[in-house]
């Protein structure tokens, strides 16, 4: 009897430690699409800290002299973000953008209807222009499709874009900014199939009304970039949505967007682990309803997905300031949201992590101090590093299944050919929450040339950052590689990015 609970313990134990295994092949002639570095793109709005507070603070010893963060500037920076979405989401449905130039003592207070704060329209164009140039990202300003009018969306045009001569390009040279801000993309409206929104409409009723101002935002300006509201919740006829959207504007836009927000309300790892499985489904349905669009109207010009929000967010749903506080948990489901769009890299060339600073972001300040969430980072090692082609991947490990999700890889891998830096960069997650993955790396073209940088980022799985504690990081260091192959073992709930220098 005692052997036999000896030898029960011995193999419970030795189940538990026992790693998984798998191999991944990488071939860098099998490119699928360019990446598009604006898919490392963000998003700010006029909601609780994230302008007030978050990238604007005058009082704060960190500011600089027009009163934006220098810290928040340098982090962005250091994130790499290369688009920057403004003013809102849900805020710019209510927005009259011209409350926000001028001399301030003169602008307005207004009640937000979104968020319910007063907006005091301190950081209106010219500043937020600045601040976004500041950190290094392209300006993408989304118009008000709910309350505003085809001719506040045109007028703004001319004011960011426009030459000397016109009323508003004018105004914008009296307002101390004589030269056009040639901001390239432009949104029409945020969210408009929701009921949430001010000015909700239904698919032909947005579809209509954008249309009118897109023509008027491209004759302002025809070197700009547009982007229709797709849908955002994909729930009831969603994919409908984006065909009428598409039917009506396929000639004005270059991109529709899409929106997704996850959460692990249910408490269920394995369900979290493969939230992004939804998404992947929305970009190829999205895709295909372009596709008809086009063949339909035998376009040329290509109709591209602008992912323009995204993230992990349910604990702080209800609250008014959406300050979501971040664990190890779900930097692996950030990682997997860029996995997917890296993955269909041919079609989603953008993509904005909701939001920049303090609301549901990748940063936070509190007590005056400016400190990482541990989400920070896999968008920072994907944005610094995971430039060039998309690679069509082999993965071949176990699988599970999960309430809805069936037959999910337990490696969620994307393998990228930097070509300019001649490196192949491998991004896996290990959604396994116990076991590790024992890995054969292979390679089908070239010679890997002796050595791996290996970035990892793994902590406890509950484990969150905080101004006084960074418990959640990215930690780099060296392996050795074998010219065409060698084996890696991915820990346990880990998010690995491989850089490996290749000759061919
Ligand atoms: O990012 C927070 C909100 O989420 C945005 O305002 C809105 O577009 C979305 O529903």
């Amino acid at each position: 009897m005692r052997y036999l609970i000896i030898v029960f313990v011995l193999t419970a134990v030795a189940g538990q430690a026992q790693p998984l295994k798998a191999r991944i092949k990488i071939d860098i002639e099998r490119q699928t699409g360019a990446i598009d570095p604006l898919i490392y793109g963000n998003f700010t709005e006029h909601l609780g800290r994230c302008i007030y507070g978050g990238i604007y603070d005058p009082a704060s010893p960190e500011a600089n002299a027009d009163g934006f963060r220098k810290d928040v500037i340098a982090a962005t920076r250091n994130l790499g973000v290369s688009v920057i979405r403004w003013p809102g989401g849900n805020f710019v449905s209510g927005y009259h953008w011209e409350d926000g130039i001028g001399p301030r003592e003169k602008r307005p207070k207004r009640k937000d209807l979104a968020w319910g704060d007063t907006e005091p329209n301190t950081v209106g164009t010219d500043e937020w222009i600045q601040f976004s140039r500041a950190a290094g990202a392209e300006p993408y300003i989304c118009v008000n499709m709910g309350t505003g009018t085809w001719d506040e969306a045109r007028n703004w045009v001319e004011y960011c874009n426009g030459k000397p001569g016109l009323y508003y390009s004018d105004l914008r040279a009296k307002n101390g900014h004589p030269e056009p801000y040639k901001v390239k993309f432009w949104g029409l409206g945020n969210e408009v199939d929701g009921d949430w929104q001010m000015g909700h409409r239904n698919a032909e009723d947005y579809s209509k009304y954008a249309l009118e101002a897109a023509k008027l935002m491209k004759w302002s300006d025809d070197s700009i970039k547009l982007i229709a509201s797709g849908s955002s919740n994909y729930v009831r006829d969603w994919a409908e949505w984006d065909r009428t959207v598409l039917n009506y504007l396929h000639d004005y836009i270059d991109y529709i967007s899409l929106h997704h927000y996850s959460g692990n309300q249910d408490k269920d790892h394995n369900q979290f682990m493969a939230v992004t499985t939804r998404v992947e489904n929305s970009i190829k349905i999205t895709e295909g309803i372009i596709n008809e669009v086009r063949s339909k109207y035998r376009m040329k010009k290509p109709i591209y997905i602008a992912f323009d929000e995204y993230n992990v967010w349910y604990r702080a749903w209800n609250e008014a300031k959406l300050e979501e506080h971040y664990n190890m948990q779900d930097a692996l489901v950030v990682a997997m949201y860029l996995n997917v769009f890296v993955r269909n890299a041919h079609v989603v060339k953008m993509a904005n992590m909701a939001q920049l600073v303090n609301v549901i972001a990748p940063m936070m300040v509190t007590n005056g101090k400016l400190w990482m969430q541990p989400t920070y980072y896999p968008l920072q090692l994907f944005a610094q590093h995971c430039k060039g082609k998309n690679l069509s991947t082999l993965v071949q490990c176990d699988r599970y299944d999960a309430g809805e999700f069936k037959s999910v890889p337990w490696l969620d891998v994307t393998s990228v050919y930097n070509e300019a830096q001649q490196e192949v960069v491998i991004n896996v997650v290990n959604r396994h929450s116990e076991k590790a993955v024992e890995t054969s790396l292979q390679n089908q073209y070239g010679k890997w040339t002796g050595k791996a940088i290996v970035s990892e980022v793994n902590a406890g799985l509950a484990d969150e950052n905080s101004e006084k504690e960074q418990k959640v990081k990215a930690v780099t260091r060296e392996v050795a590689a074998g010219e065409t192959s060698f084996n890696y073992t991915f820990p346990a709930h880990s998010f690995t990015q491989l850089r490996i220098k290749v000759k061919i």
